[in-house]
């Protein structure tokens, strides 16, 4: 068992976590990695040896929150799943409407598609859980949201660094072309760029590459609590954000746990906790949860 000092300090050396302080910043020492919480007594009164380590080396500490969220999130601002009893799929075939092959066969099949998916979302409106994600940004956490969600509703409820690795329908680009625009409207056959291509929604179809997906993966890697929000878990590369970090904290939040076995056994080793509930109840309660762990090490600090 390491001492509570070598624990601080292989932290720091693997340089993900801390952030150093100088003398005479200003700087807090408002949080605690999770992994140090045990290291702190139940009400929260500092641990002497921990808490001089932390100030002889001048360190504060920043903790490091991923929340990956799916379709289930949105679902209740009205939004509907891709796979529950009353999703999507149940209506559509994806290989009709969110395929390459569709786009290249029936383009004006697919843009109503997504033109029907743009104006329900212009329609919706952020809900509890995405407000009580976007409440998670404060001093000494960096937030990062990585959705499978075309929406924007995380945006809007106010958090700040959003990767989408599905796309985002509020936008569209000429066919092969990087450049996005903004999408005010529904898009129609001729609607073209200046090369005169004609325009799609920014959608990742299904068989194409996801590009933000190195970015996540190096975000979820470095993670120090990873939330999971409203996702099957079920659709790749995406779910390998979740396979592959090194968060030693997970919350899950969903009224079905998501199925993955691969999962299952790459988490089997670390604290899960599962929410079975409903997105707009159990993300405020596992945001309080988180921010619990935060706060305690806050008082302990000082
Ligand atoms: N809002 C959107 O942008 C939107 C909507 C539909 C589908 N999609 C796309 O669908 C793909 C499918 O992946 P997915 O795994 O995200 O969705 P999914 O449809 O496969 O799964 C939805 C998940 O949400 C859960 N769920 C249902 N109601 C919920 C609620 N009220 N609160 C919390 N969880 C709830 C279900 O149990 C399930 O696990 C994604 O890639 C995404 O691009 C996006």
């Amino acid at each position: 068992m390491p001492g509570r000092a070598d624990l601080v300090e292989s932290r720091m050396r693997e340089n993900r976590t801390y952030g150093l302080g100088r003398e005479g910043s200003g700087r807090p020492l408002p949080y605690l990695h999770p992994t140090l919480a045990p290291y702190f007594s139940a009400g929260c009164s500092a641990d002497q040896e921990a808490r001089w380590f932390v100030a002889r080396h001048e360190v504060y500490i920043i903790m490091k929150i991923v929340v990956f969220t799916g379709a289930g999130i949105s679902r209740e601002s009205g939004l509907r799943t891709f796979r529950d009893g009353d999703g999507l799929w149940e209506e559509y075939r994806i290989e009709d409407v969110c395929t390459t092959d569709a786009w290249n066969r029936r383009p004006n099949v697919v843009l109503d598609f997504y033109n029907a998916r743009r104006r329900d979302v212009r329609a919706a409106q952020p809900n509890a859980a995405h407000m009580a994600i976007a409440s998670l940004e404060g001093p000494g956490r960096i937030v990062r949201v990585i959705t499978q969600n075309i929406d924007d509703l995380h945006e809007r409820a106010g958090s700040s660094d959003v990767l989408h690795l599905h796309g985002l329908i509020t936008k569209m680009h000429g066919s092969g072309d990087d450049e996005l625009v903004d999408c005010p409207g529904d898009i129609q056959i001729g609607d073209v760029d200046r090369l005169s291509r004609q325009y799609r929604p920014h959608v990742v179809f299904f068989g194409e590459a996801v590009p933000n997906m190195a970015i996540a993966l190096q975000t979820a890697w470095e993670a120090d609590i990873m939330l999971v929000v409203g996702s099957t878990l079920a659709v790749y590369p995406a779910a390998s954000v979740v396979e592959e970090t090194h968060a030693e904290r997970l919350w899950i939040v969903d009224p079905e746990f998501p199925d993955n076995l691969s999962i299952k056994r790459r988490w089997a080793r670390r604290q899960v906790e599962y929410i079975g509930k409903p997105a707009t109840q159990g993300t405020p309660q596992a945001v309080q949860e988180i921010l619990g762990v935060a706060g305690c090490a806050s008082r302990a600090a000082h």
